[in-house]
C-alpha cells in the first residue's frame, strides 16, 4: 500500500514539474505538486514503523506554520534567499538523520553494510555541503553578506584537499561497520564537508549567485535521494531525483543565459558584483548625456505608433508595476497599437519572475515572448518601453569585452526606432555596469518609480 501511494505522489510530482514548465499549466502543476506532498507526508505518516508522538506532530505543527507565515509574507523580490533558506534546511535535515542512522544500529535500512555505509555517508556529505552553502547563499542574497567572492590563495588546491578527505575519512567508517573510531570519521567528514560548501559557495559573486541557489536545489534534491537510499523510502528517492536532475538542467539553462560555464560558476571566482565596472563618471555628470521624456509627449508618440515591445526588469517588481502596466497594455490594444512582451530568462532575480509577475496582473500569454523568439523584430518595432529593466537591454553585453557580462545574450532593444526606459536614475543595474544604451540618440529615459511613471502615461494616453 505505501509503496503504492508513493509510486502515486511520485507520478504527481512529474506531472507537477511538466505543468510548471509553461504558464498556462503552471497553476496545475503546483496544485499537482501540493498533492504529491500532501499524499507522501500522509502515507509516511501510515507507515506501520513510524510513531506519531506529540513530539513528532508538534514539530509538524510548529515547523507548517512556521513555513505557511514565511511564505504568505516574503515579497517575490525575497524569493531566491527564502529558498535558498529552505534548502538549507534540507541539508541539516539529512546530516541529522545520517547520524542519527549511524549511532542506531537498528536505523535505516537492511541489506550490504557496506552499501548502506556508502548511503549514510554520500547523505551526510552532500547534505553538510548544500547547508553550509545555502546559508552562505543566503546571507549573500540577503545582503547579510558582502556578494564579492573570496578568493583564498591556493583555493582549488584546498577544494581538492576537503574533497579526498571526505573520500579517505570514509574508509575508516565503512570498515568499522559504524563502530566508535567510524562515527567519529564520519563526524570529522561531517564538519570538513561544511567548510567545503561554505568555501564553494563563498568563492562565487553576487551575479551568479541565481545559478548557485539552482545548483543547490539541485544538491538538496540528491541529498533526499541519498537519504531515500538509506532508510528505504521510494518517496524520498523518487523525488529527489526529479528535484536534483531538474535543478541541475535548470542551472545549465540559467548558465547558458547568463553565458557562464557551469564549471565557472561551481568553482567560483567569477561574477564579481560588487567590483565589477562602475559607471565611467559621476552620475550626475552623465545626465547632460541623455535626453528625457514627459508623460505626454510619450503619449502621444504612443498614439502613432502601430507596434509596442514591452520589456520589464527588476524594477518594475520593485516598483509592483505590473498591474498599471497591465492597464497601459491594455490601453494600447484599445488603441489598435500591437504590444508584445519580451523577457529575458535572466530579468529579475529569480527564474520566471517577469512571468510570474505578469501572469499575476492578468497579461495574455499569447503576446509574452521569450528573448530568442523577439529579438528578430525589434527593427520592425516602433518603441521599446523598457520598464525597469537594465543589465537585460545592454549593448555592452555585446560590444564591451571589459565589461562584467560581456557575451551574455541581450534583448536587442536598441534596434527598435525608439527606445523609452523608464526608471529612477542613471543608476547601474544587478551586474554594476553602465548601460550605453541610455546614451543612444533614439533612446530617452522616463524617470521616476515605474508605477508612478506608467500611472502618468496611462492617464495621458487617454487625454491624449
Ligand atoms: P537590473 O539590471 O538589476 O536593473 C534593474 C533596474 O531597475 C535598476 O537599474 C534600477 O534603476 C531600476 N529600478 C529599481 N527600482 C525601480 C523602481 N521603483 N522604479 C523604476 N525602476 C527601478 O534588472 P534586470 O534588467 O531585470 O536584470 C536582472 C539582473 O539580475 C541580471 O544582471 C541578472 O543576471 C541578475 N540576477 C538575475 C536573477 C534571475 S534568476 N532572474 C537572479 C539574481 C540576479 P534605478 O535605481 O535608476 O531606478
Amino acid at each position: 500500500m505505501l509503496t503504492v501511494l508513493y509510486l502515486v505522489a511520485g507520478v504527481l510530482f512529474i506531472l507537477s514539474l511538466g505543468g510548471l514548465s509553461s504558464q498556462e499549466s503552471a497553476r496545475k502543476g503546483n496544485l499537482y505538486g501540493v498533492l504529491g506532498m500532501t499524499l507522501a507526508v500522509l502515507a509516511t505518516a501510515m507507515d506501520p514503523r513510524i510513531t506519531l508522538n506529540p513530539i513528532l506532530l508538534g514539530a509538524i505543527g510548529i515547523g507548517g506554520a512556521i513555513g505557511a507565515t514565511l511564505a504568505a509574507r516574503v515579497v517575490m523580490t525575497a524569493m531566491p534567499q527564502l529558498v535558498a533558506l529552505l534548502h538549507s534546511f534540507v541539508g541539516l535535515a539529512a546530516v541529522l538523520v545520517g547520524i542519527s542512522t549511524a549511532l542506531d544500529p537498528a536505523g535505516g535500512a537492511g541489506g550490504s553494510a557496506l552499501v548502506h555505509g556508502i548511503e549514510i555517508w554520500l547523505d551526510v556529505a552532500i547534505g553538510a555541503i548544500t547547508f553550509t552553502g545555502s546559508v552562505v547563499a543566503w546571507g549573500k542574497l540577503d545582503g547579510r553578506m558582502s556578494g564579492a567572492p573570496l578568493l583564498l590563495p591556493g583555493r582549488h588546491q584546498l577544494n581538492l584537499i576537503a574533497v579526498s578527505a571526505i573520500a579517505l575519512l570514509a574508509v575508516p567508517f565503512v570498515a568499522t561497520h559504524g563502530g566508535p573510531m567510524g562515527i567519529v570519521a564520519l563526524l570529522v567528514m561531517t564538519v570538513v564537508a561544511g567548510w567545503l560548501g561554505w568555501h564553494l559557495v563563498m568563492a562565487i559573486g553576487g551575479a551568479d549567485m541565481p545559478v548557485v541557489v539552482s545548483l543547490l536545489n539541485s544538491y538538496s534534491g540528491w541529498t533526499a535521494a541519498a537519504a531515500g537510499f538509506m532508510l528505504s523510502n521510494d518517496a524520498l528517492i523518487v523525488t529527489g531525483a526529479l528535484v536534483g536532475s531538474s535543478g541541475f538542467i535548470l542551472s545549465v539553462i540559467m548558465c547558458r543565459a547568463m553565458n557562464r560555464s557551469i564549471l565557472s560558476v561551481v568553482f567560483g571566482g567569477f561574477g564579481t558584483a560588487d567590483t565589477s565596472a562602475k559607471p565611467d563618471g559621476p552620475v550626475e555628470d552623465l545626465s547632460a548625456l541623455v535626453t528625457t521624456i514627459d508623460a505626454e509627449d510619450l503619449a502621444s508618440e504612443l498614439k502613432d505608433s502601430s507596434s509596442v515591445v514591452i520589456v520589464p526588469g527588476y524594477g518594475m517588481a520593485v516598483a509592483r508595476a505590473q498591474h498599471i502596466v497591465e492597464e497601459l497594455t491594455r490601453t494600447l490594444r484599445d488603441n489598435g497599437t500591437k504590444v508584445h512582451y519580451a523577457i529575458h530568462p535572466v530579468a529579475g532575480r529569480l527564474p520566471g519572475h517577469m512571468n510570474v509577475l505578469l501572469a499575476e496582473a492578468g497579461v495574455p500569454y499569447d503576446i509574452v515572448f521569450e528573448m530568442e523568439e523577439i529579438n528578430d523584430d525589434m527593427p520592425e518595432t516602433d518603441v521599446v518601453l523598457v520598464i525597469g529593466a537594465n543589465d537585460v537591454v545592454n549593448p555592452g553585453a555585446q560590444t564591451d569585452t571589459s565589461s562584467a557580462i560581456y557575451g551574455m545574450p541581450v534583448i536587442e532593444a536598441w534596434k527598435a526606432s525608439k527606445v523609452i526606459v523608464f526608471k529612477r536614475s542613471l543608476g547601474t543595474g544587478y551586474a554594476g555596469v553602465q548601460n550605453p544604451l541610455f546614451f543612444h540618440d533614439n533612446t530617452d529615459m522616463y524617470f521616476g518609480d515605474a508605477r508612478e511613471t506608467v500611472t502618468g502615461l496611462v492617464a495621458a494616453l487617454r487625454q491624449a
